[in-house]
């Protein structure tokens, strides 16, 4: 699959990701180029008539929507839960995702757990048999180094992500720092993710383990839909 096949792909899962939702809906905004494709058709229906309103999960998303015209809303505002969120991935094995290649999870996983339907997007190069991708842990800037060990002594290799046009770290939308930290194929993810969670400095993960309620795999002539 080369690289216009694969954008094709994804934008065919995003499409049908945002086929899926109702009119009346609250819908959790995903982050990424995948996800972007779902908020671009939804913005299409907004301007066909559908009533929705996004709740976005990044600084990138909140400009897809409102670029798309999508309205926008808060989980304060919907009393903390969304109808349907659509999100991508980096990997997804087994109904399991590695997320965060966007520096993103964080706010992801909020607003992803809140959803009563959680559909993720994405093209066929993310599926694996077991997940091997750097699992992003989102950390206090104060906590790298502590969470940097506590990962190393797990068995895992962390990076701390640097940034492309500045001197120094990524910095995320919620002012912490990033660790990608790779464990090789993850025999445990549910195991890994506890592991994880319960480390002092910890934002946030990207492993979102048995929270997927259908994955939509775009092809080269149409759309798989996965129920785990
Ligand atoms: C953002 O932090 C991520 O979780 C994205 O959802 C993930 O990296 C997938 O992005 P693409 O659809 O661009 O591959």
């Amino acid at each position: 699959m080369d690289e216009s096949e694969r954008e094709a792909a994804k934008r065919r899962a995003g499409e049908s990701a945002a086929a899926t939702v109702a009119d009346g809906s609250a819908v959790g905004l995903g982050s990424g180029s995948t996800a972007a494709h779902a908020v671009r058709a939804l913005g299409r229906e907004v301007d066909d008539g559908l009533d929705v309103e996004g709740v976005p999960t990044s600084f990138q998303a909140r400009e897809v929507a409102i670029e798309a015209g999508v309205p926008l809303t808060t989980l304060d505002e919907t009393g903390g839960r969304v109808d349907v969120a659509i999100d991508g991935a980096d990997q997804f094995a087994d109904g399991d995702l590695v997320k965060g290649g966007g520096g993103a999870h964080a706010r992801e996983k909020v607003v992803d757990t809140a959803a009563d339907r959680f559909v993720v997007v994405a093209d066929p190069t993310k599926e694996a048999d077991a997940l091997a991708h750097p699992v992003p842990v989102e950390v206090l800037p104060d906590a790298r180094t502590t969470v940097a060990r506590a990962v190393t002594e797990l068995g895992g290799d962390p990076q701390l992500r640097r940034a492309d046009h500045k001197s120094g770290p990524v910095v995320t939308d919620n002012g912490s720092l990033v660790l990608d930290c790779a464990f090789g194929p993850v025999a445990d993810p549910t195991g890994l993710a506890a592991d994880l969670a319960g480390l002092a400095g910890v934002v946030e993960h990207g492993l979102f383990v048995g929270v997927a309620d259908a994955i939509h795999v775009g092809t080269e002539n149409g759309v798989t839909v996965v129920e785990p």
